[in-house]
């Protein structure tokens, strides 16, 4: 592979004020971009001042969603120096994503190599409070211009950062979800276990809904029966329920997170009971009423750990935890926040440190 050719700024950009960053609103000085040719493969990796790309109006990606994406977070250590989280999960399942797409995969080593430089080329956007971190957001997108539907033959690999707070404005105090029993996100055999653009465009008319209705996410529902719980809004979701905690197995329509796996992980290196299997909505709403409803989280990167404390579905509105933050969401918030912002050890050896 030809060396990374990085050509700097000459008019850096102000910084936002950390106390007001928000979620995705501001973005770092330089951008990282790749090009793919079905005939030479990627090439040509730079890091160049951010800025407006330059696409054809028939470029694939507009016309039929091909892009795939990912969400990862560096944070600033307590001396100084810049760790990633799980990096290596990230790169896999832009790979997975790729491959359902009909996108080419990235070599690994190669991927991390440019999420490093460019962290590193952009380290003093990288916020100091520890609630804050430096999101990353690589992207594929299909840029041969070309109408037919078809697997592509150029792409482009973009990755952006961009200075972040708490992805919800309530911080980590807990939301509202809407059951949706009408509109589903993905179905078995489609792309829903895939971080590509399209699932989030198909979510939009349901989450605007829920938002009308005074909820700030959609709880989802599998795409059959809608009966069973598949993931909430951007996040994958847990349960407690009469002492042990529950998510919904990976069926192939639900997104394997990063931080749904390090959540298992963690609860399991606890010994906290930890179950990945089928759950309805039904049997949650029994277990409320016989009292055994204990706590109810979401799992994301942007979000990280995000209590749930009032439910709808259909007719029927409740309270979980009494509207409080759980003791196991919360245990875990602290946790996994401290890993990644090396505050805290790191027992199962998940911060990877870049300087
Ligand atoms: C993330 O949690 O990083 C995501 O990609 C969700 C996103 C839609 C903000």
């Amino acid at each position: 592979m030809e060396p990374l050719q990085v050509i700097r700024t000459n008019q850096p950009k102000n910084k936002p004020n950390e106390g007001e960053l928000g979620f995705g609103k501001y973005f770092s000085d330089h951008m990282f971009v790749a090009d793919y040719t079905s005939e030479r493969g990627w090439q040509n990796a730079r890091i160049v001042p951010y800025g407006p790309i330059s696409l054809e109006p028939s470029a694939m990606v507009l016309h039929y969603g091909q892009e795939v994406f990912e969400g990862m977070k560096a944070y600033r250590g307590m001396n100084g120096e810049i760790h990633l989280f799980r990096p290596e999960k990230n790169i896999q399942r832009m790979n997975m994503s790729c491959d359902r797409l009909g996108i080419p995969q990235v070599e690994p080593q190669w991927m991390l190599e440019a999420i490093c430089k460019l962290v590193e080329t952009d380290s003093d956007w990288i916020p100091q409070q520890v609630e804050n971190s430096l999101y990353i957001r690589p992207f594929i997108i299909a840029t041969e211009p070309c109408l037919g539907v078809r697997a592509a033959k150029e792409y482009q690999l973009l990755i952006i950062t961009s200075p972040v707070g708490a992805y919800y404005s309530s911080g980590l105090a807990p939301v509202s979800i809407y059951v949706e029993d009408q509109y589903v996100r993905a179905v078995r055999g489609g792309t829903g276990a895939a971080k590509t653009s399209i699932n989030y465009a198909s979510s939009i008319k349901a989450q605007e809904e829920a938002k009308r209705q005074g909820y700030s996410q959609v709880l989802w529902l599998d795409g059959v029966e809608q009966r069973y719980i598949e993931e909430v809004g951007s996040m994958n979701v847990f349960f407690k329920v009469d002492g042990e905690v529950i998510t919904p197995e990976l069926n192939g329509s639900i997104l394997p997170g990063v931080t749904r796996d390090s959540v298992i992980a963690m609860l399991r290196h606890w010994g906290i009971p930890v179950t990945e299997r089928k759950i309805t909505v039904e049997e949650l709403f029994e277990a409320q009423q016989q009292g055994k409803w204990e706590e109810a989280f979401g799992t994301g990167t942007a979000a990280v750990i995000s209590p749930i404390g009032a439910m709808k579905w259909g007719e029927q509105s409740i309270q979980i935890n009494q509207g409080q933050i759980g003791e196991v969401s919360g245990r875990l918030y602290d946790a996994i926040t401290g890993i990644q912002q090396g505050r805290i050890d790191d027992p199962l050896h998940w911060r990877y440190r870049i300087g």
